[in-house]
């Protein structure tokens, strides 16, 4: 039977997830307790991976530019910044419990489904005489047995015997009527069971701070943050005032966030812990429609660079109606996951609603006095909100190939390699002598090492055959192997003395190089 796209894509997510979790990329957090979910541990390889990508997007939207600002914000973050911003009231997704196996599910993504409901009001055993009078009902879909209605809802009574030796098999359904319904998301799609009506979540973790944390003072309520751009906000009037900037200029913030997501999902692109890359970009009202098309643009070229082809990216102009209440415009970058087309990055014109709001509710002037025009205004705000955690996750499923290759002798194999862009790339460059007992190889091969550590992330290796040692960095998407041969030492002459072997990882091609020359090939290759 030929494997449907799904299913491929299914492989292929288990495949990367196996990889990541066998070479060093990303663990479960608290694995060994069973884990914690919805995070994630990054492992050596991730946690480079990683630092790559944030330095990268500080490089080129702080240090690169002279009208962008860094900043590092407070994670706990005062409960009144965050009822200003509205996450305290209305930051919550709809959520609903199934009555049959208490799975929690978001009620906005359950796909609607048609069939019959099979309706009880209630439930009796006739030798214990126990009876249970409650309203309960099954969907059962289109080709499903009947009977399966049956079975559900006498799982569903028999949680509330008293006496729990009796099997649900002999418990007496009470009232059976039975309807069709079309397109309903009142029952949960795995077991047909009848779902509570959806109630809102705030997804926000509550914390409580100080001496007092302990006798329920509300004063003491603190929030890990839900997002970086609160802070941005609430540091406007500093950063701009200690910084003698002028319009357009942005603030840009790199730190970890925190949401009580119902359903983690999708490795770690749905995480309760994760880290966002942040620009809140201040402008006067005119300019914030034309600088939220620049944003986009700007970011789209961010992923070419780091090795996301715009050709796997997708863009979203959200319609009206279904913006973020404060958005007057927003597009979704969106990438092509095994698992489906999903959001990467937000970049959104948030108006002036966030410092309006901090305005009103701290009762301090956040007003920005504008040097060229000589007036005083709030200034509008485009922001290009990325996550850092989900571009890795993109970078991972874009690296990860897997091509049959032949050995020297003849055999097939397949070759696993991550098509890292050089400048992500954990490790720039494997280090080998060709053999390890020859000590001058090994000296040699050590020294280079050396000489390379300050600059860039060098991997030694002496173990295995040569071929071994290739394949284990084309695994871990390192883009270049130098070896160290008996060339190298003079041996066939003093024109490829201090010379090595350098081969690029994705076109298994090899050349010489005098090692003087190393470290400025390398720099350059990954730059
Ligand atoms: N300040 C705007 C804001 O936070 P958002 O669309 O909620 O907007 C921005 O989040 C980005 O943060 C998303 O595009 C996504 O990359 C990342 N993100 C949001 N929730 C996430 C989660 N639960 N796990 C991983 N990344 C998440």
């Amino acid at each position: 039977m030929s494997e449907t796209a799904s299913e491929k894509n299914t492989v292929l997510m288990e495949k990367i997830v196996s990889l990541c979790k066998r070479r060093g990329f990303i663990f479960q957090s608290a694995e060994i307790y069973g884990g914690l979910n919805g995070c994630w541990d990054y492992g050596p390889l991730g946690a480079e991976l990683k630092r790559n990508l944030k330095e990268y997007w500080w490089r080129k939207n702080v240090q690169e530019r002279e009208d962008i600002l860094g900043m590092d914000g407070s994670i706990l973050t005062h409960q009144d910044v965050l009822k200003a911003s509205g996450h305290v009231g209305g930051f919550s997704d709809p959520m609903c419990d199934c009555l049959l196996s208490k799975a929690r599910l978001r009620a906005d993504q359950i796909d609607p489904q048609s069939g019959t409901v099979y309706s009880y009001t209630g439930a009796s055993h006739e030798e214990s005489g126990w009876t249970v009078e409650r309203e309960y009902s099954v969907l059962v879909t289109e080709g499903q047995d009947e009977n399966k209605a049956r079975k559900t809802a006498r799982l569903y009574y028999s949680q509330f015997l008293t006496d729990k030796q009796i099997s649900p098999k002999k418990i007496e359904l009470a009232g059976e009527s039975t309807e069709s319904v079309e397109n309903t998301t009142s029952y949960n799609p795995e077991n047909g069971s009848l779902l509570t009506e959806p109630r809102e979540f705030n997804l926000m973790f509550k914390t409580h701070m100080g001496a007092s944390a302990d006798d329920g003072d509300e004063s003491a309520v603190a929030y890990l943050r839900p997002e970086t751009a609160q802070t941005i906000f609430t540091q406007f009037k500093n950063v701009a005032e200690t910084n003698r900037v002028k319009l357009p200029f942005g603030i840009a913030q790199i730190g970890k966030s925190f949401r009580n997501e119902i359903n983690p999902r999708n490795y770690t692109f749905r995480s309760r812990e994760f880290e966002q890359m942040e620009i809140e970009f201040f402008c006067r009202p005119d300019e914030g429609l034309a600088l939220t098309e620049e944003w986009l643009e700007r970011r789209l070229t961010f992923y070419g660079e780091i090795g996301i082809p715009r050709e796997h990216l997708h863009v979203l102009d959200i319609p009206d109606g279904e913006r973020a209440h404060y958005s007057d415009k927003t597009y979704d970058i969106e990438y092509a996951f095994p698992f489906g087309i999903q959001e990467l990055e937000g970049v959104a014109y948030r108006t002036d609603y966030d410092l309006k709001k901090h305005r009103e509710c701290s009762g301090k002037p956040l007003e920005f006095f504008d040097e060229e025009t000589k007036e005083k205004l709030l200034p509008h705000v485009v922001e290009p909100s990325a996550g850092c955690d989900r571009t890795i996750l993109a970078l991972i499923c874009e690296a990860f190939d897997e091509e049959t290759v032949t050995d020297d002798k003849g055999k097939e194999e397949v070759r696993t390699v991550m098509r890292f862009t050089p400048r992500m790339a954990p490790v720039k460059v494997g280090v080998f002598p060709l053999l390890k007992n020859k000590p001058e190889l090994v000296a040699k091969a050590r020294e280079i090492q050396k000489m390379l550590m300050p600059h860039l992330n060098v991997f030694y290796d002496e173990t295995a055959a040569i071929g071994r040692r290739y394949r284990r960095q084309d695994e871990i998407g390192t883009p270049f192997c130098v070896t160290v041969d008996f060339e190298t030492l003079g041996e066939s002459g003093d024109e490829l003395k201090d010379t090595v072997t350098i081969r690029e990882r994705d076109s298994m091609s090899q050349k010489r190089i005098p090692i003087s020359e190393l470290r400025n090939f390398l720099l350059d290759a990954i730059a």
